[in-house]
């Protein structure tokens, strides 16, 4: 079975491309470019909302062309130490470059960007001390080797606008919540993978169509009440229909690939926890039950504070609040 990193994921296939293209060019075209005297692209920006997979899509790129990442996360930035933050990024930028001579290419990779670069407009001291060390280490490695630095976000107007500015994170990758045919996508994968089957008809599990194999959930059923299916070795597998896929993709609108994914998950628990013989296929009724557990994140509500105080509770500035 392919390693589950290598595998693009179902809907990000083209911002795979993309960002593979980039890779491509400062691994293949290093010479071209260089003949030409300029620098290819090095720099991207990732966004997208929580969940559709910007991170994921980063790692796979890195496996596919065997290249090693260099992360940088807010918490080591963050550092309450003057000038903490700026030595890890300076380290880690180093380390990138050291290992671009080495392994002829090398990436960093800056998650939740905004945390680490917000708008200087409305940043503290530390962060915009972070934004400009972050700004001149980014001019600095084009000279400096083969690095390419991307960078992911799900609050892309919260990030300072130089670093979006050509020469630095230039190129800009958006992932959007999936259509209806990536979520069909996404949800046969996970059916799938769950040790789902798909099947044309209403099915009988005769022992014909019974495939081996363990479950990738075989570790959640190490208690009493599953001996018997641990026993068996999960000589079963699942089967759903078709059309019952495109059902469930019309009932998933605003659902990201992180919620569809533990959509899946739900139901097939709530399918074995109700059907330890294991002989019936996954029914509506299982995810029906799944979706009290997994809301749309794109539909999620948030709350706001309401101030309990009214107009009538300043006294005078009348011009003001008018
Ligand atoms: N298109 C997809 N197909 C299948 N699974 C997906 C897809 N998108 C996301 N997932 C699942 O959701 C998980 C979370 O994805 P990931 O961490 O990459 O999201 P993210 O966009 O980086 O979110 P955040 O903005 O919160 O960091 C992935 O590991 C994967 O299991
Ligand atoms: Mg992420």
């Amino acid at each position: 079975m392919e390693d589950p990193d290598l595998f693009v994921l179902p809907g990000l296939e083209s911002p795979f491309e993309k960002l593979a293209e980039l890779v491509y060019f400062s691994l293949h075209h290093q010479a071209d470019f260089a003949r030409l005297h300029v620098s290819p692209p090095r720099g991207v920006l990732i966004y997208g909302p929580p969940g559709v997979g910007k991170t994921r899509l980063v790692k796979t790129v890195a496996q596919k062309f065997n290249i090693n990442v260099y992360s940088i996360v807010g918490s080591e930035i963050q550092s309450p130490y003057f000038g903490q933050g700026e030595k890890v990024l300076v380290q880690k930028f180093n380390q990138a470059v050291d290992d671009a001579e080495r392994n002829s290419c090398s990436l960093i990779f800056i998650d939740e960007l905004d945390t680490i670069a917000p708008n200087r407009d409305y940043a503290s001291n530390h962060e915009t001390r972070l934004v400009s060390s972050l700004l001149v280490l980014l001019d600095g490695i084009k000279s400096r080797g083969n690095v390419i630095v991307v960078g992911a976000s799900n609050r892309p107007n919260s990030i300072d606008s130089a670093l979006r500015r050509p020469g630095r994170l230039e190129r800009e990758i958006s992932i959007n919540v999936p259509t209806r045919s990536d979520r069909k996508a996404i949800l046969t994968y996970y059916l799938s993978r769950f040790g789902c089957r798909t099947a044309p008809a209403p099915t009988t599990t005769t022992s014909s169509t019974i495939e081996s194999g363990t479950s990738p959930l075989s570790p959640l059923f190490n208690n009493k009440k599953y001996t018997c299916l641990t026993k068996t070795k999960f000589f079963f597998a699942h089967f759903f229909r078709k059309d019952f896929v495109e059902w469930l993709a019309g009932r998933t609108v605003g659902f990201v690939g992180a919620d569809l994914e533990a959509l899946c998950r739900e139901a097939y628990i709530h399918s074995l926890t109700h059907n330890p013989d294991l002989m019936r296929p996954l029914a509506a009724s299982d995810f029906a039950e799944a979706f009290k557990l997994v809301p749309a994140s794109a539909k999620k509500g948030y709350t706001i504070d309401v101030s309990d105080y009214s107009w009538d509770d300043i006294g005078g500035l009348y011009e003001t609040k008018q």
